[in-house]
């Protein structure tokens, strides 16, 4: 597939936030990725629900969020309703996986499962056999906060989970999460990534439009 590239609103200006994603959309931007933190699951505590739904009517991208909340699935219904288009949720905040993306799925969003840097995918086999599992996020950074630096063992996680989902003929996206920029992008790329997660480097020195298209340069989008 072509590969998406996911800015992360966790490094925009919260003041004008909606400024921020349209200037994103009108560079070519259709994904955008939605980091919830409520302060247990990381330290970190961010936006929800009523943030998403004030920021649906002024943009057309599509709105993945990633959560990283004790409580996922208490957040499920409110994000459906606020125009949500997927969900990714920790397996380590999930004690009933299973049963946490089939209501993602019940309610018409995508679900998806996030991978701390100590955390396996084998056992996401199960789900991913009966269709709930659109996508897998490697965190390449332990999650909270935007800026930190890139773990190297994610590339060859990905390497791993690439041909993994090969061997077992599964079709779900995978992502990655923490520490991308312009000089490891390729790499995570070539290792088998399709959607790529930019948070600081995608609004590095305010240059919004400008840091869009040295991505999109780089990865063959434009
Ligand atoms: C971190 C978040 C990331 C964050 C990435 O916990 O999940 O989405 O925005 O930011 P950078 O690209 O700066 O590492
Ligand atoms: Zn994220």
């Amino acid at each position: 597939m072509q590969t998406v590239l996911s800015p992360s609103i966790l490094s925009a200006n919260f003041s004008c936030l909606a400024d921020d994603v349209q200037r994103l959309e009108k560079s070519g931007i259709k994904d955008i990725h939605l980091d919830i933190m409520d302060g247990h699951f990381v330290d970190n505590i961010t936006f929800g629900v009523g943030i998403i739904k004030s920021l649906r009517p002024c943009t057309k991208t599509n709105f993945d969020a990633h959560l990283m909340v004790t409580r996922p699935d208490a957040l499920l219904a409110g994000l459906a309703d606020a125009g949500v288009n997927s969900v990714t949720v920790h397996k380590e905040a999930c004690l009933h996986l299973y049963h946490t993306l089939e209501t993602i799925k019940k309610l018409g969003m995508n679900g998806g499962v996030v991978l701390n840097p100590a955390t396996d995918y084998e056992s996401l086999k199960y789900v991913a056999e009966d269709g709930l599992l659109t996508r897998v996020l490697i965190m390449s950074v332990e999650p909270g906060f935007g800026g930190q630096a890139y773990l190297p063992m994610s590339t060859n996680k990905i390497k791993k989970l690439t041909r993994w989902r090969a061997d077992n003929g599964f079709d779900f996206v995978i992502q990655v999460d923490g520490g991308i920029n312009v000089n490891n992008i390729k790499t995570v790329i070539e290792a088998g990534a399709d959607d790529i997660v930019i948070g600081s480097a995608m609004f590095k020195n305010r240059k919004i439009e400008e840091n869009v298209q040295s991505f999109r340069k780089l990865v063959g989008l434009c």
